[in-house]
């Protein structure tokens, strides 16, 4: 039995693609309502919180691989990795970022703080350190449906952004087959790198209309991800990480993807057409 710790954007899709292939599947989550979908395709669906090691254990039966997906807070990942650890799990897939423990991003030093946790357990392991989710753009989809226009303070900063979906895939893989996978930490990109303006462009053309790119401050990049209902220590610690991408931060690429998975990462170009509605 394969375990996901949380049906977001990884851990759906990755619960799917095992799903797909046959996998005996279950995913955490602490409203199954929210992963009703999950289990009209044979995902076991064990209702749980990352912060109730009780229910870590509970979902934690008959596990052999652990995919470890979720906003990255320190205590509830290492509850899982507790959790894994008494229960003899064989394998952790970790979903990580460019994590280090003296970065000035907090997520990424709680990151490399998980790390260092799952990497002290024993278990074996496995990290997948993502650039940029391509998805993080359909925060700004109805804006840019409505206005044409979007905005950020990343500057003429190239990113390689993945797919969340691609990130899914790999992860799949591995919690499936992990021996050729044990202590290694593989880069997840798309195949290009863009700018913002590259992306706007790269919207144009698909859309067929307008779309253009505004530099922004990091202030006012925060307040607009306030205005959608992001939390305020979240819109501050995200726009500050957007704000890296103009010194370099996202501008790397790596051919992991389709060594792991035998398939060309998808472009930005698929993942917009894929996601027309959201932007229409
Ligand atoms: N976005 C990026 O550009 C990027 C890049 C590299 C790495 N990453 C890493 O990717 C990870 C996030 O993955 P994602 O985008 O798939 O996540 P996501 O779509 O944001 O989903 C987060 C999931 O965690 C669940 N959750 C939150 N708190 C929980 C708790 N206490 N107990 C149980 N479930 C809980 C949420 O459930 P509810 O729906 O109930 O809230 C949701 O299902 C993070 O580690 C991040 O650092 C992201």
């Amino acid at each position: 039995m394969i375990l996901i710790t949380t049906p977001g954007k990884v851990g759906s899709e990755a619960a799917r693609l095992l799903a797909e292939r046959g996998e005996a599947v279950r995913v955490l989550a602490r409203d199954p309502a929210k992963a009703a979908g999950l289990s009209q395709v044979g995902v076991d669906v064990a209702e749980g919180d990352l912060n109730v090691p009780a229910s870590i254990d509970a979902a934690m039966r008959d596990v052999t691989s652990v995919v470890l997906v979720s906003p990255a807070v320190p205590a509830q990942e290492l509850n899982v990795v507790d959790s894994a650890a008494r229960a003899d799990v064989a394998h952790v897939v970790k979903i990580t970022s460019k994590a280090s423990a003296d970065s000035p991003i907090a997520r990424q030093r709680g990151q490399a703080e998980i790390e260092s946790g799952l990497i002290a357990s024993g278990l074996e392991y496995t990290l997948l350190r993502s650039n940029f989710y391509m998805q993080n753009l359909l925060m700004l989809a109805s804006a840019i449906s409505r206005t044409g226009r979007f905005g950020s303070s990343a500057g003429a900063g190239q990113v390689g952004f993945i797919d969340a979906r691609d990130v899914a895939a790999v992860a799949a893989e591995i919690a499936s087959s992990p021996d050729p996978h044990i202590g290694r930490t593989y880069l997840l990109t798309g195949p290009e790198m863009l700018s913002y303006a590259g992306v706007a462009a790269t919207l144009t053309t698909v859309l067929g209309r307008s779309v253009a790119f505004d530099e922004r401050t990091v202030e006012e990049d925060k307040q607009a991800m306030m205005s959608v209902g992001v939390p305020e220590p979240t819109a501050a610690m995200n726009a500050h990480a957007v704000s890296l991408i103009a010194e370099g931060e996202a501008a790397w690429l790596s051919d992991d993807v389709p060594a792991i998975l035998g398939r060309q990462a998808r472009t930005f170009q698929q993942f917009i057409t894929d996601h027309r509605a959201a932007f229409s």
